[in-house]
């Protein structure tokens, strides 16, 4: 089924190669003394197949939701070889062909946006508008407006700034300290609800606590607001219709620049080509980067609106009045070679309208397991975008120990079925599955993920 272009003997070598000399991410390599470490080998469409010859159906998209239109894409490698070939590389200092072709593409996808600036992950996409924010204070507030909002169990990065510009203590802890002026607020989890109150009697209390947050910290020195339109690795939490123009209402108000990280929604994920597109907001900053190109190459984008782009412009005569960062792999062309062919294939295989087909289908399905497994207390989700969290009892909502989801994720893989997790994010609530499908995903696929989950279920609990 799958293509091979590796010899055997590779494949028989690669869990000790990789026992021997790599240091990966997330995990407690102590266990690896005794086992090999997985090594993906080959991947088509929504199957992935490791060194020990081992299939999987991959129900997360490469792990983190990124490869949204599935492995094996000829066209995309395609793309990035003639590219490559023909101009690999200059620094974003000039221009080069596809980066002007995809930021055109793209901004059409994005009524009210104006520009597009290259980086290379989204961690450094966020770091860009966090750097535009305090200059534009000291060009705008005499440096005082700089302090810049997130919320509780958002994530927006590895760096140490996106680090201290995300909500959850367990990503944090013991890598402070942390980069001054940011600044936290409650989260919009109704199922867990911040005040304690329910949806439909409430004031939408977590969209009003920004604008107490404000007060408190000094409207003169509160710069911008970052949030994720969908918080992804803190619990899969769509906001309820009512939050974000709240939120739009308030930012105006104090002048606060709104920025929304569209790292995990971006490109597809939910139905829409953004997860803000679901929502009545115009925010001022974009961030972008995992389904941006699929995983093919490494590309991110902050997108501003013209007016945020115009005021770094605003001074020639001052040698300081402009935007003085660089990442030096934004200037290669791989990573919008490999975007222009995925956002082509997104649109020409409408893939938008399968996420939304299909993540109805998944949502239908989870819901029906809710039925069956008591251990499911909430199902949250939009598009191929879905989790659910689970529980001691419905009553209490007391979240299950991790090692539960730990196991159920294990189970699922025995099946040949990756799912995912909330992952050392924050004390006591890293009780949610996590469900990010291909987007070229169908109902079959589906059935086989659920049935896996519902398995798991059974035999977990
Ligand atoms: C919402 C969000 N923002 C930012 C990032 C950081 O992106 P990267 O790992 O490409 O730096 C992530 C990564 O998972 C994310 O989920």
């Amino acid at each position: 089924m799958l293509v091979n272009q590796i010899n055997e003997d590779q494949y028989d070598q690669a869990g000790q190669k990789d026992r021997d000399y790599v240091w990966h991410h997330m995990l407690q390599h102590q266990p690896f003394e005794q086992k090999d470490p997985m090594v993906i080998v080959e991947g088509k469409g929504m199957r992935l197949k490791d060194a020990t010859g081992k299939e999987y159906l991959d129900a997360v998209s490469g792990g983190v939701w990124t490869v949204n239109v599935g492995y094996g894409r000829e066209s995309i490698a395609r793309a990035v070889y003639e590219q490559l070939v023909k101009m690999c590389y200059f620094a974003n200092t000039a221009g080069n062909i596809p980066a002007a072709d995809f930021a055109e593409k793209l901004l059409e996808k994005m009524p009210g946006m104006g520009r597009v600036y290259f980086s290379n992950s989204g961690s450094e996409a966020n770091e860009k508008v966090f750097k535009m924010v305090r200059q534009l204070a000291h060009l705008k507030h005499g440096g005082k407006k700089n302090k810049i909002i997130f919320r509780e169990r958002d994530y927006h990065g590895t760096t140490l700034g996106a680090l201290s510009a995300t909500g959850q203590f367990e990503r944090k802890n013991q890598y402070g300290p942390f980069v001054e002026g940011f600044v936290e607020f409650p989260h919009c989890c109704c199922y867990r609800c911040a005040f304690g109150k329910e949806y439909g009697s409430c004031d939408i209390d977590c969209a009003q606590a920004l604008e107490s947050k404000i007060l408190e910290e000094g409207p003169d020195t509160v710069g911008a607001l970052i949030l994720e339109p969908i918080t992804a690795g803190g619990g899969v939490i769509p906001p309820v219709a009512e939050y974000f123009p709240i939120i739009q209402e308030i930012c105006r108000k104090y002048d606060v620049i709104l920025h929304l990280d569209e790292v995990v929604c971006g490109l597809g994920r939910t139905g829409k080509w953004f997860g803000y597109q679901h929502y009545d907001v115009k925010p001022d900053a974009i961030t972008m980067a995992k389904g941006i190109a699929s995983g093919y190459a490494a590309i991110s984008c902050t997108v501003t609106t013209e007016d945020m782009f115009t005021q770094f412009k605003a001074d020639p005569s001052d040698r300081m009045h402009y935007f003085r960062d660089i990442s030096t792999y934004a200037g290669c062309t791989a990573g919008p070679a490999a975007a222009l062919e995925n956002l082509r294939i997104i649109k020409e295989e409408n893939l938008l309208q399968n996420a939304k087909d299909t993540g109805d289908y998944l949502m239908d399905q989870l819901l029906d397991l809710k039925e069956k497994h008591q251990i499911i207390g909430d199902v949250r989700g939009k598009g191929l975008f879905a989790g659910f969290e689970l529980v001691k009892d419905r009553e209490s909502k007391t979240p299950v120990e991790e090692a539960v989801p730990i196991k159920i994720a294990a189970e699922c893989l025995n099946q040949g079925v990756m799912i995912s997790r909330t992952n050392r994010s924050f004390p006591l609530y890293n009780n949610t599955i996590v469900l990010s499908p291909a987007l070229i995903c169908g109902k079959d696929e589906i059935d086989e993920i659920i049935s896996a989950i519902d398995k798991a279920l059974e035999l977990s609990t």
